[in-house]
C-alpha cells in the first residue's frame, strides 16, 4: 500500500572535519535531533541528516603534519564525529561524507548540468581572499574590515585565478521573489532581513572552482587542475544524499538548521543553484545565534571552551537527557546568543527537571502507590469540577500547541509549552489537596478522580516532552504502566484523554531527576 505519511527532511550543516566535536555541532545537531524525534512520535516519514565536509584545503596540511593521506585523517576524524553523536542519542538516518564518490559522482553530474545550461562559465577573477575563511570576501567589505578577516583578524591577500563562476547575478530577483514569498525560507526575521538587504546591494557571480589543491577534492568538469570549491560541494550534499529513486521523496528539505556564520551560502548561493538546477528549495532554512560560555565568547585560551570532554562531564552529572533539556530551552535558537554558564546549568537543571517534572512524577506515583496499593483509580464519571476542567482543557490544548510551535522551529517553546502542563498538574494538586482528600474515607471517590487526572495529565505531558528527554521519559512511562511504539507515532491519538486505563499497575520508579544542591 502506498505511504500517505506526509515527509520530513531535517539537516545540519556537514561539519568541518580538521574540527574536534564541541558544543556549537552538537547543539546543531541535538536540535535537528529534537525535530526528527517530534516528526517520527507525530506520524511522519522521517529522515535526518548530518555529516563532514571533508575538502578543506586545511585538511590537507592537517593530513601532511601527521604523515596521512587527506583521506586517512578524514576517516580518523569523521569517525569520531559518528562516535560522538552515537553516544549522544543522536538519531540520524545517515551520515554523509563529501570525500564518499555516492557525494562525489552527483556533484559532478550537477556541475555539468549548469555548465550546460550556462550557469556556470570560465573566466578570470581578482579579488581579496581570506585565507583563514577560504573564501573572497567583496572589495566594499575587504575596505570596511581594514584589509583582514572579520573571522580571525589575518590579513587578506590580493588574489587573481583564472576560474569557474556560477551565475549567481542572474539570481537576483528570483531570491528576492523566494524570500518575499515565503516568509519561512529564511528565519529568524531578523536575519531575513539580512539577507534581504545584502541582495538587494546587488549580486556578484562567484568563483567555485580553486586551485593548488593537491588534488583534495572533487575535480572540475572541463578542467585539468582546478577542483570545485569546497562550499560548493559541501552544500550540494543536502541533495546528493536524498537524490535516489527511494529517497526522493524527501526532497526538498523541510527544516535547514544552521548558525549565523554560514547564512550567506545557505540563503543566498544555495537557493539559486538550486534554481539553477531547476529543483525545488528547501521551505525553511533556520539560522540561530551561538552560544558564548561563562559571558565570553568561547576559545581554547581562556579556557572556557565548552568541548567535548567538557560536555562529557555535565552529562555523566546531570544525564544526557538534561543536557538535551538545557540546549534546548536555553540556546541561541533567536538573535541572540547564548551563555552556557554552569550556575545557569544547575538552576535549569533544579527549577524544570528536579522541581517540576521529577517531583510531580514521583509526588503523583508515590500517591497511588500508597493510597491505592499502585492501581490507578477510576475517576468519577461527569462529576468534573472546576480544576479537574482547567486541568484537562490544559492537556487537550498542549498537543495542538506543542505542534505549532515544532513547525516553527520553536524548540525551546514547545518545552516550555509541555512543561506548563506538568506545572498544572502540581497547581492541581495544591487546589485539590489529595494529602487531605486521603484522610477522610467519603472522599474516597474525588481522591480517585484526582489522581487519576494528575496521572492521566502528567501521561499528556510526557509525550510532549520526549523529543526532548527521551531516556527519562522512557522511565516515567514505565512507571506508569505504559509504552508506545515511536517508529509509527500517533502523537495526537495517544494525547487524547483517556489513555490510561483505570487498574494499570503504576510503580514508583527512582527519582528521575534527583536534586543537585551545588557542587563548587
Ligand atoms: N563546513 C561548514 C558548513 C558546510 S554546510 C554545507 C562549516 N562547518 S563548521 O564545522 O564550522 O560548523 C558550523 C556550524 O556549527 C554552525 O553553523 C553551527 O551549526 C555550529 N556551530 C559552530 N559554533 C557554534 C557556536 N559557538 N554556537 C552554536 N553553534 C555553532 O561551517
Amino acid at each position: 500500500m502506498a505511504s500517505t505519511r506526509s515527509t520530513f527532511y531535517v539537516t545540519t550543516p556537514i561539519y568541518y572535519v580538521n574540527d574536534r566535536p564541541h558544543i556549537g555541532h552538537v547543539y546543531t545537531t541535538t536540535l535537528a535531533d529534537i525535530l526528527a524525534r517530534f516528526h517520527r512520535l507525530r506520524g511522519d516519514d522521517v529522515f535526518f541528516l548530518t555529516g563532514t565536509d571533508e575538502h578543506a584545503a586545511k585538511v590537507v596540511d592537517a593530513a601532511a603534519q601527521r604523515q596521512l593521506s587527506p583521506q586517512q585523517w578524514a576517516d580518523q576524524n569523521a569517525a569520531v564525529f559518528q562516535a560522538t553523536f552515537e553516544k549522544l542519542g543522536i538519531t540520524n538516518d545517515d551520515f554523509i561524507r563529501t570525500s564518499q564518490p555516492r557525494h562525489k559522482d552527483k556533484v559532478v553530474a550537477y556541475i555539468q548540468q549548469l555548465i550546460k545550461s550556462g550557469d556556470i562559465y570560465q573566466g578570470e577573477y581578482e579579488g581579496w581572499y581570506d585565507p583563514s575563511q577560504e573564501e573572497y570576501v567583496p572589495a566594499n567589505k575587504a575596505k570596511e574590515y581594514d584589509y583582514k578577516s572579520p573571522i580571525t583578524g589575518r590579513p587578506l591577500v590580493k588574489k587573481t585565478e583564472k576560474n569557474f563562476f556560477f551565475r549567481l547575478s542572474a539570481y537576483q530577483d528570483r531570491l528576492l521573489k523566494l524570500i518575499a514569498e515565503q516568509p519561512e525560507f529564511v528565519q529568524p526575521e531578523s536575519r531575513r532581513n539580512e539577507v534581504l538587504a545584502r541582495i538587494r546591494e546587488g549580486l556578484n557571480d562567484v568563483p567555485i572552482s580553486r586551485t593548488g589543491t593537491g588534488g583534495w577534492g572533487i575535480s572540475m568538469p572541463g578542467s585539468t587542475d582546478q577542483t570545485i570549491y569546497v562550499w560548493i560541494d559541501a552544500l550540494l550534499n543536502y541533495l546528493t544524499t536524498v537524490d535516489t529513486p527511494e529517497r526522493l521523496k524527501y526532497w526538498p528539505a523541510n527544516v535547514q538548521l544552521i548558525a549565523k556564520d554560514i547564512l550567506w551560502f545557505h540563503a543566498v548561493i544555495w537557493p539559486a543553484m538550486l534554481l539553477a538546477l531547476g529543483r525545488e528549495t528547501p521551505r525553511h532554512v533556520y539560522s540561530h545565534s551561538f552560544w558564548i560560555a561563562e559571558g565570553q565568547k568561547m576559545s581554547k585560551s581562556l579556557g572556557n571552551f565548552v568541548d567535548l570532554e567538557k560536555i562529557d562531564t555535565y552529562v555523566e552529572q546531570f544525564s544526557l537527557d538534561a543536557v538535551r533539556w538545557f540546549l534546548a530551552t536555553q540556546g541561541p535558537l533567536g538573535s541572540t546568543d547564548s551563555d552556557f554558564a554552569h550556575d545557569k546549568v544547575i538552576e535549569v537543571y533544579n527549577n524544570d527537571l528536579a522541581n517540576a517534572l521529577g517531583n510531580c512524577a514521583s509526588r503523583v506515583t508515590n500517591m497511588i502507590v500508597k493510597y491505592f496499593d499502585g492501581v490507578l483509580p477510576a475517576p468519577a464519571i461527569g462529576r468534573d469540577d472546576a480544576e479537574g476542567r482547567a486541568l484537562r482543557s490544559a492537556a487537550g490544548e498542549m498537543p495542538g500547541r506543542v505542534d505549532s510551535l515544532y513547525d516553527k522551529v520553536a524548540v525551546g517553546a514547545a518545552c516550555a509549552a509541555a512543561m506548563d502542563l506538568v506545572r498544572a498538574v502540581d497547581t492541581y494538586i495544591e487546589q485539590t489537596q489529595p494529602f487531605r482528600l486521603a484522610k477522610d474515607p467519603e472522599k474516597r471517590e474525588k481522591l480517585a478522580t484526582v489522581l487519576y487526572y494528575c496521572a492521566e495529565s502528567l501521561r499528556i505531558a510526557s509525550l510532549g516532552l520526549w523529543p526532548v528527554i527521551p531516556a527519562k521519559i522512557q522511565a516515567l512511562w514505565q512507571m506508569l504502566g505504559v509504552s508506545y511504539d515511536i517508529r509509527h507515532g500517533l502523537f495526537h491519538d495517544w494525547c487524547l484523554w483517556g489513555g490510561l486505563e483505570p487498574g494499570a499497575k503504576i510503580t514508583k520508579g527512582e527519582p528521575l531527576f534527583p536534586r543537585v544542591v551545588t557542587d563548587r
